[in-house]
């Protein structure tokens, strides 16, 4: 791949150690590397071992005459094809957050119209504080902005918990592969996971939709370059980095939550929800009690939220999701009809393996002018693929 030029900054954690690394491995695969580190960052890394390490020299101050003559502050942004923040630091996540621009590596965050990456650290307390998670909710709704991590497990302070930075391989991975535009500047809702309809404070009626399959599609349109906002029932996967997840739990709230992201401008609607057709016409306020040898509920029907975006006068491009057991073509291509679908992704649900709550699945595709079969393989390779398809199929 041709080289990239990355803008690497360090803030203050334990973790820039591991930036060392990454500084390494993009050197080796011949790419141009300059640093940028806070004062925070100083304390636990010297910028003498960066500057060996990048062969460049690394800017500390954001009012340096020096620097201003060679490479200042504005070219240093405009120079970068890819700006990575590891690690980032809660301070200044909060500070990207709120568009402050009071160091070098902020301003430079404020003046760089390249994607920026951001590799949180910090302590699983700080990382689950509810401040922390309303400025990395703002971040994720930004469309120059990705976020990689953090994993989960034990940290230098002795806590276990989510806050650790990725490992440099992971974050090298990512830079070199990032970001290949193939849906550059399109806005993507996806619904993803199952609903769940009460029967009464206890119970509910759902289905086995884990959510693997809508949470590879809204990783693949983030790869691609898209803004993603994933409207997704009950599942206990993570959200992918850099898509904006909006929980839902019932059917009604889907179709609420998802026109409302609809409202908020889509190109593209990709609806692979697992969505309960019918629920329970009330919700019992108490637990019932099984006082009889047969109960009967009685169900009505739930709204359709991919039809209703359809039939939208200015609809996006939409795509459905059929999960059939017999006649799979048929009832694909009969949805796609009655939808008014620009495609359909059809998957024989009945095949072990593959499917519901399965890491793989084959689908079919199928739109007016055309069909492709994909798989059997991983849900993410199968998302990847249908991406390549979308961004043809596009207008
Ligand atoms: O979540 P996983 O475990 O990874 O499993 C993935 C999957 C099997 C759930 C997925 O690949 C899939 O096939 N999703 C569609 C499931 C389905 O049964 O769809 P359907 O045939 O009931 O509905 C057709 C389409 O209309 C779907 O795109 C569905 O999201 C949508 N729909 C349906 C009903 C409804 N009330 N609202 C909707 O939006």
């Amino acid at each position: 791949m041709a080289p990239k030029r990355i803008l690497l900054g360090i803030t203050g954690g334990i973790a820039a150690y591991k930036s060392a690394e990454l500084v390494r491995l993009l050197k080796k695969a011949g790419h141009e590397v300059r640093v940028v580190m806070t004062r925070g960052a100083e304390a636990f890394v010297t910028p003498l071992t960066f500057q060996a390490l990048s062969g460049e020299p690394v800017r500390t101050s954001l009012l340096d005459p020096e620097a201003e003559q060679g490479m200042g502050h504005i070219e240093l942004a405009k120079w970068a094809d890819h700006v990575i923040v590891a690690p980032a630091s809660a301070d200044f996540l909060a500070r990207l957050a709120n568009g402050l621009a009071d160091d070098l590596l902020s301003t430079l965050c404020c003046a760089t119209e390249a994607p920026i990456a951001l590799a949180p650290a910090m302590n699983q307390a700080m990382w689950n504080n509810r401040r922390t998670q309303r400025n990395i909710e703002l971040l994720a709704g930004d469309p120059q902005i990705q976020l990689w991590g953090p994993d989960q497990g034990s940290q230098a302070c002795g806590d276990t918990g989510p806050g650790r930075m990725l490992e440099a391989q992971a974050l090298f991975e990512r830079i070199v592969a990032e970001p290949d535009g193939r849906l550059a500047g399109k806005r993507v809702v996806i619904t993803a996971g199952p609903t769940r309809e009460p029967i009464d404070p206890v119970r509910y009626i759902s289905n086995h939709s884990s959510g693997k399959m809508g949470y590879a599609m809204a990783a693949a349109a983030r790869a691609a370059g898209a803004k993603v906002i994933l409207v997704s029932g009950p599942v206990t996967i993570p959200a992918p980095a850099g898509v904006v997840v909006r929980p839902v739990i019932t059917a009604e709230d889907m179709l609420a939550e998802a026109s409302r992201a609809v409202d908020e401008g889509c190109d593209l609607f990709i609806a692979t929800a697992a969505v309960a057709d019918y629920r329970p016409d009330c919700c019992a306020d108490d637990k019932i009690k099984k006082t009889q040898e047969d109960m009967t509920l009685a169900l009505v029907r739930n709204p359709d939220t991919l039809a209703t975006i359809a039939a939208r006068p200015n609809a996006p491009f939409t795509v459905g999701f059929a999960a059939e057991t017999t006649d799979v073509e048929h009832y694909a291509r009969d949805k796609m009809q009655r939808k008014q679908l620009n495609m359909i992704v059809a998957n024989d649900v009945s095949v072990p393996g593959l499917g519901f709550n399965s890491d793989r699945n084959a689908v079919t595709v199928f739109w007016p002018g055309g069909q492709q079969s994909i798989g059997p393989e991983s849900k993410t390779g199968i998302a990847s693929q249908l991406m390549d398809l979308l961004a043809e199929q596009l207008p």
